[in-house]
Formats: structure tokens, sequence, C-alpha cells
């Protein structure tokens, strides 16, 4: 067997597990994404250190909207003051921020601060940090499939134009390569609805680690353990 040797150049990451690392603990579940934004520091600042060229953080689904209104509005407080409690350690780190999902459908207090943090760091010319906001993977690929028809339709583009490669160029991620290692913490064996497109060839990492414990040192496993698979791509090995 060929260990691809390498380090991932794109992690994504499902945090999971908030609510159960506080229920353990016999605390609420907002607590535990309370906790959860410290991991989300941490693990940013080390990817960053190891030069990771891109970090995705699945930080809210389409799905959420239907959790409790007072869980969804911490959601939102967290990462309102997450996005302008970091700006500092975004540019002392030279991190490009970005972000995917449907923006619009976020309150506009947390569009405003994203887009200022968006903004702020366009320049910067390390690590890309992508939060998945209001994401879900199939309005994603029906949002790319609507964009398309309206070219074609507008004659823009010709229906044989329509490949794998044209078809990436409007999705939300049209800019970023494929992630090569995807994080789930939290321990279920699940997509749940996140980057459908772009994980086809995506070496997969579950821990049951719950998010707000994921530390360093479990970033440095999953690293490890992505340098000894070996990648096909549905090919054979050499
Ligand atoms: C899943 O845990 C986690 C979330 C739905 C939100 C993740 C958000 C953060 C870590 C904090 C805010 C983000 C940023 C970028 C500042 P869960 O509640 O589903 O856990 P459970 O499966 O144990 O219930």
């Amino acid at each position: 067997m060929s260990e691809n040797g390498e380090a991932p150049s794109h992690i994504a990451i499902i945090m999971d597990g908030n609510g159960r690392w506080a229920r353990q603990r016999g605390l609420v579940r907002i607590r535990g994404h309370k906790e959860g934004v410290e991991s989300v520091r941490e693990i940013t600042r080390e990817c960053a250190k190891k030069h990771i060229r891109q970090l995705t953080l699945y930080a809210f689904s389409q799905e959420n909207w239907k959790r409790p209104r007072r869980e969804v509005n911490l959601l939102m407080k967290l990462l309102k003051d997450f996005l302008i409690g970091e700006r500092g350690e975004i540019e002392e780190n030279n991190i490009r921020l970005t972000a995917i999902g449907r923006i619009s459908g976020l309150p506009e207090d947390v569009q405003r601060e994203l887009a200022i943090s968006i903004e702020e760091s366009k320049d910067n010319t390390g690590m890309v940090l992508c939060l998945a906001l209001n994401y879900g993977g199939r309005s994603e690929i029906v949002d790319a499939a609507k964009n398309i028809a309206r070219s074609v339709k507008a004659g823009k583009m010709g229906l044989e134009e329509i490949t794998e490669e044209t078809f990436r160029r409007f999705l939300y991620t049209s800019e970023m390569t494929d992630p090569d290692l995807l994080i789930r913490t939290g321990g279920e064996m699940r997509v749940s609805n996140f980057l459908l497109w772009e994980i086809s060839y995506t070496e997969l990492w579950v821990t049951p680690v719950c998010w707000p414990d994921f530390r360093k040192r479990h970033l440095d496993e999953a690293i490890q353990e992505y340098a000894r698979r070996e990648r096909r791509f549905g090919g054979l090995q050499e």
C-alpha cells in the first residue's frame, strides 16, 4: 500500500457534539456552543501555523433553523462576536476570511460584520478560513443548476458546455479546491448535507471526541492518519 505521505491542503470540519458535550456535564446546550468557539479559535490558529491552505468550517446549516429560537439566536450572537473579536487574530495570522451558503438569509447584523471581516482580510495571502453559514449541499447544487439554466436561457452558454468543470464554476465553492480531508467530531457517520459535490474523493476521518474537546492533538492525529491513506481517485494503485 502506498501512503500519500502529504499534509492535506484543504481541511473541512463538521463541528458536531456541542449539545452532547454540555449534556454530559449537566449544562445547557448553549454552553457547548460557547465552548465550541474556543475550539474554532485553537484549530484555526493551528491550521494557519501548519500552513494548511484552507479550512472550511460547517458553522450553521440550513437545517439548523429548526432548532429552538433561543439556541439559533445564541449561535448567531456567537458568530457575530467571533467575527468582531477575531479580526486582530485573523490579521496577525494573515488569514483570508470567506463564507459559503445563502448568506442573504442570515440576520442583517451578522451579514454586516461578515462583510466587514471579508473585506478587511481580502488581501491576506495565508490560509483561507471559510465559514459555511446557512449552508446546505443540496441547495448549493440547486442554486448552481438554476444559474446555469439562466446562462443557457440568456444564450451565454450552450447545453454541450455543461460539464463537471463548468458546473463547478457555478458552485459557492468555485474558487476553492475540493477538501482533501473531512473531519467529523461527535462520532456520527454522516455527511449531513455538507459539501456534497466537493467531497466526492475526500478522505473522511470521524472521531468520537465532541467539538468542544477537539484540540491540537486530535487535529494532529487526523493529519497523520490522512498521510497514511492511499488516494486513488477511482484508479488503481501505481
Ligand atoms: C453541532 O453541535 C454544532 C453546531 C450546530 C454549531 C457549531 C457552532 C459553533 C462551534 C460555534 C459558532 C461558530 C463559529 C464559527 C464562531 P450539536 O448542537 O448538533 O451537538 P449534538 O449533536 O451533541 O446535539
